[in-house]
C-alpha cells in the first residue's frame, strides 16, 4: 500500500540522494540558504521551462534578464527602503532575534484568541512592542526577556565599486529591473499594451528567521511576470485572442477576507468568473492569469484540493497593491504561499518615472498612458517544495519510499540499467541510452549496485519508467521498461520507445 509521507522523510531523502544540500556547509550552518544538486536542478528547470512554455511563450509575452544589484535611489522609488520591513526583536541576554507579529500571533493562536491573532496584523510597532511587553513572552532559547520591538529593512545591501561610496542594494524581487526596462523595451521591440514581460532569477531577502527548508530562505528564485495593460481599454486581447470573463470559468477553491475576518479558513468553491465579477478579484487579467496559474500547478502533479486561492488581509498588502490573491499549496500540514498575484496599478513606473524623470508613458490607441500592472509572481524554490512534498509515498510492498512527480516535472525521462556485468550487454545499453538522448529525452544511466537497489534509487528520485537490458536484447531487441507507479514490467521493442 502507498502512503503519504511527511516533511521529514523528504529532507531525509533530498539530504540522502543530494537533492538538496545547505549552502557552503563546510564552514558551518548559514539559515537561509540551500543549493540544489544534479536530480534538483532537473527538477528545477523542469519547473522554469513550464512556467517558460506557458507564461511567456504561451502568451506571446516577452523575457529578460536583469541586474541583481540596484542603486538605493531605485529602492527608494520602488518603496522598498521605507517599507520593506518586518518587526523585529532582540533578546537582550542571548542575541536571539525573534520577529515579533509571528511571535505573537503564535502566542494568541495558542491561547485560542483568534481575534487578538488576527489583530497583530493591523499593530504598528508600537502597538507590537506594548503586546509583547504584556505577554510576557520571554526567548525560546535561554528564557532571557525580549528588547523593544523595531523595525527591520529585509534588504541586503553592498557597496558598489572600489571607493565604497556608491550604495547598493541586492533586488528583494526581481520586478523591478522590469520596471526599470520597461520604456527602453517598449520602444525597441514595439511594445502594444495589453503586454506581459517576465523574467527568471534570484531575489534576496535578509530573513529574520528562514525556515522549513525552502519556504522561508534568504537567497532564492523567483519566476516573476509584469503584465502591462491600459485600464481604460474595454476588452482584453492576449496574443491576439480576446479573454473574456464570463469564459474564465474554472473552479477554485477561495478564502475571501470576509472568511477570515470571521475567524475561518474555510474555502468556497467559486468560478473566478464569479470571481471577477463581484470585485474579489480586481479584474479579468488577474482572473486570466489565476487560471492558467491553475493550469500550470496541475501540471506539476499538484492536486486541486491541496491548493487554495487566498484573498490576502488588507495589513497583509503590500504597499503597492490595490487587490491580491495568493496562491497557496497545503505543503506538510501548512498552507504556504507559492504565488503572489498582484494589481500593482501604475504604482511602479510612476514612481520611477518621479525619481529618474525618465517618461514611462507609450502610446496605446489614442492616447499616452502610463502603463497598469497586474503582476504573477512564482517562487520557484517554493514550487519545487510543493511538487515534491505532494509526491512522496511510501510503498510497503515494495519497502521503500517513491517519488510519483508528475512526468512533466520528473528530473529523467528514463532510467538505463544494464542488467549484467557484460561487454555486449553493457555496449547495447549506451546504444539506447545514445538513442534515447537523440530523440531529446532525458537519460539516468545506472551500472551499480543490484538490480533492486537500482530501482529503489529511480523510484526514490522520481523516473518515470526504468528501462532494463538484458541478454534477451541482444538476441531479439527488446528491452524491460519497468512503469515507477506500481512497479510493473512490459517488454517492448527498443524501437518502440517514445
Ligand atoms: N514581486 C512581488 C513579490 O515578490 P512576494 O509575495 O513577496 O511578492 C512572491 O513573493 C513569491 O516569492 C512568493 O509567493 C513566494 O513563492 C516567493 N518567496 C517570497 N519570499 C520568499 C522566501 N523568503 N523564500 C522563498 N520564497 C519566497
Amino acid at each position: 500500500m502507498m502512503k503519504k509521507e511527511g516533511i521529514d522523510a523528504l529532507v531525509n531523502l533530498c539530504s540522502r540522494r543530494g537533492i538538496l544540500l545547505p549552502s557552503y556547509e563546510i564552514y558551518g550552518e548559514l539559515a537561509g540558504f540551500y543549493d540544489y544538486g544534479p536530480i534538483g536542478v532537473s527538477i528545477r528547470h523542469r519547473i522554469e521551462g513550464l512556467w517558460r512554455d506557458m507564461f511567456i511563450t504561451g502568451m506571446g509575452n516577452m523575457e529578460v534578464f536583469t541586474s541583481i544589484i540596484g542603486p538605493s535611489i531605485m529602492f527608494e522609488a520602488s518603496g522598498h527602503l521605507s517599507t520593506f520591513t518586518d518587526p523585529i526583536s532582540k533578546c537582550e541576554k542571548c542575541g536571539a532575534t525573534y520577529r515579533v507579529d509571528k511571535l505573537l500571533q503564535a502566542y494568541f493562536e495558542g491561547k485560542g484568541d483568534t481575534k487578538r491573532a488576527n489583530e497583530v496584523l493591523k499593530m504598528g510597532i508600537e502597538d507590537l512592542d506594548k503586546a509583547l511587553r504584556e505577554s510576557g513572552i520571554k526567548c525560546e532559547k535561554c528564557g532571557g526577556n525580549l528588547g523593544r520591538a523595531v523595525n527591520f529593512n529585509l534588504m541586503m545591501g553592498t557597496d558598489i565599486g572600489p571607493l565604497g561610496n556608491v550604495k547598493g542594494f541586492l533586488r528583494p524581487e526581481t520586478a523591478q529591473g522590469i520596471f526599470t526596462d520597461f520604456k527602453k523595451l517598449a520602444r525597441a521591440y514595439g511594445i502594444k499594451l495589453p503586454m506581459g514581460i517576465g523574467q527568471v532569477g534570484k531575489a534576496f531577502r535578509n530573513e529574520i528567521s528562514p525556515r522549513k527548508i525552502l519556504i522561508r530562505m534568504r537567497e532564492f528564485s523567483q519566476m516573476e511576470l509584469e503584465f502591462f495593460f491600459d485600464p481604460g481599454d474595454k476588452a482584453l486581447y492576449i496574443d491576439g485572442s480576446e479573454i473574456k470573463t464570463a469564459n474564465l470559468s474554472k473552479e477554485v477553491n477561495f478564502l475571501s477576507r470576509e472568511v477570515q475576518e470571521g475567524g475561518s479558513q474555510d474555502c468556497s468553491k467559486a468560478k473566478i468568473s464569479e470571481l471577477i465579477a463581484s470585485g474579489l478579484v480586481p479584474n479579468t487579467l488577474m482572473g486570466y492569469l489565476m487560471q492558467n496559474e491553475a493550469d500550470f500547478l496541475s501540471s506539476l502533479g499538484i492536486a486541486e484540493d491541496k491548493i487554495r486561492y487566498r484573498q490576502p488581509m488588507k495589513e497583509e498588502l503590500p504597499h503597492y497593491s490595490k487587490g491580491n490573491i495568493d496562491v497557496e499549496v497545503l505543503i506538510g500540514s501548512d498552507y504556504e504561499e507559492v504565488i503572489g498575484n498582484a494589481y500593482r496599478t501604475d504604482f511602479d513606473l510612476q514612481n520611477h518615472q518621479k525619481y529618474s524623470k525618465e517618461d514611462m508613458s507609450i502610446v496605446n490607441g489614442d492616447s499616452k498612458v502610463v502603463p497598469h500592472v497586474v503582476e504573477a509572481s512564482f517562487g520557484l524554490d517554493r514550487l519545487f517544495w510543493a511538487a515534491m512534498s505532494n509526491s512522496l509515498y511510501n510503498d510497503d510492498k515494495r519497502g521503500w519510499d517513491v517519488l510519483l512527480l508528475s512526468k512533466k516535472v520528473a528530473p529523467y525521462d528514463y532510467a538505463v540499467f544494464p542488467l549484467q556485468k557484460d561487454d555486449k550487454i553493457m555496449a547495447k545499453a549506451k546504444e539506447i541510452d545514445s538513442r534515447l538522448k537523440s530523440m531529446k529525452l532525458s537519460t539516468f544511466f545506472g551500472q551499480s549496485g543490484s538490480i533492486g537497489k537500482r530501482y529503489a534509487r529511480a523510484d526514490e528520485i522520481g523516473i518515470p519508467n526504468a528501462i532494463t537490458v538484458d541478454y534477451q536484447t541482444l538476441e531479439d531487441d527488446t528491452v524491460t521498461v519497468r512503469n515507477i507507479n506500481d512497479a510493473s514490467q512490459i517488454r517492448i521493442k527498443v524501437g518502440d520507445i517514445k
